[in-house]
């Protein structure tokens, strides 16, 4: 698929002021800097969409990025490690739970996982809450310029063998880098494949 045009439409801390759930859309999630507003921008190829940082805890809103004018991607706040207190986490742990489990225009969720580390519980949680509410998910491993192919094969098997033990099949996943754009046509292509559906 080809990017024709991205925009950022909205910011949202209450989901009564979403957009009309009329258009397909993507969310993504994961930890803290695990690269989320990073693989938007890639996957737009405009580099200052969504705002990105070195630390923790930058995206604190849901906002909403029209493409193509006929698609939306959802960049949202990231879970885990953010510097922010445990009465505001809970918020947006609440909110972000919400919003996925009622948003009816909700194609499918991209979660981003950090391609370095070893299965966190965190993740792993996260998906199985998600299989749990019947929310269609799949897997995008960032940050894979970082290091050799050969460490990413097996952060992602790791990974794999660890969700095996809640699921019976594995969903979709992507190597990701937004440095090199490495899985980017792949992720556009899925979309464009779901989109068509
Ligand atoms: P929060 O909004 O704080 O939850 O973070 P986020 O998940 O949106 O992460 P963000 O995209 O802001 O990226 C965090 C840091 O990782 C930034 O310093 C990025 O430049 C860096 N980063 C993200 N993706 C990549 C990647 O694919 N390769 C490399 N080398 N660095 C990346
Ligand atoms: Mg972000």
């Amino acid at each position: 698929m080809q990017i024709q045009s991205a925009e950022f439409k909205c910011s949202n801390t209450r989901t009564e002021k979403l957009p009309p759930p009329v258009l397909p859309e993507y969310a993504f999630i994961g930890r803290s800097n695990v690269g989320k507003s990073s693989l938007i921008n890639a996957l737009t190829a405009k580099k200052g969409l969504a705002k990105t940082s070195q630390t923790p805890g930058k995206t604190q809103l849901i906002n909403h990025f029209l493409i193509n004018e006929n698609w939306y991607i959802v960049d949202l706040p990231g879970y885990g490690y953010a510097r922010v207190s445990q009465k505001t986490r809970e918020e947006w742990e609440r909110f972000i739970r919400y919003y996925l489990r009622n948003r009816e225009n909700l194609q499918c969720v991209f979660v981003l996982i950090d391609s370095r580390i070893d299965p966190q519980k965190a993740d792993l949680d996260f998906c199985f809450w998600l299989g749990e509410n019947g929310i269609p998910f799949v897997l995008a491993f960032t940050k894979a310029d970082k290091q050799s192919k050969i460490k990413t094969t097996h952060a992602v098997d790791a990974f794999k063998k660890a969700l095996l033990k809640y699921f019976e099949e594995i969903p979709p996943l992507f190597v990701t880098s937004s440095e090199t754009k490495e899985g980017r046509e792949e992720i556009l292509d899925f979309i464009d494949g779901v989109n068509k559906n």
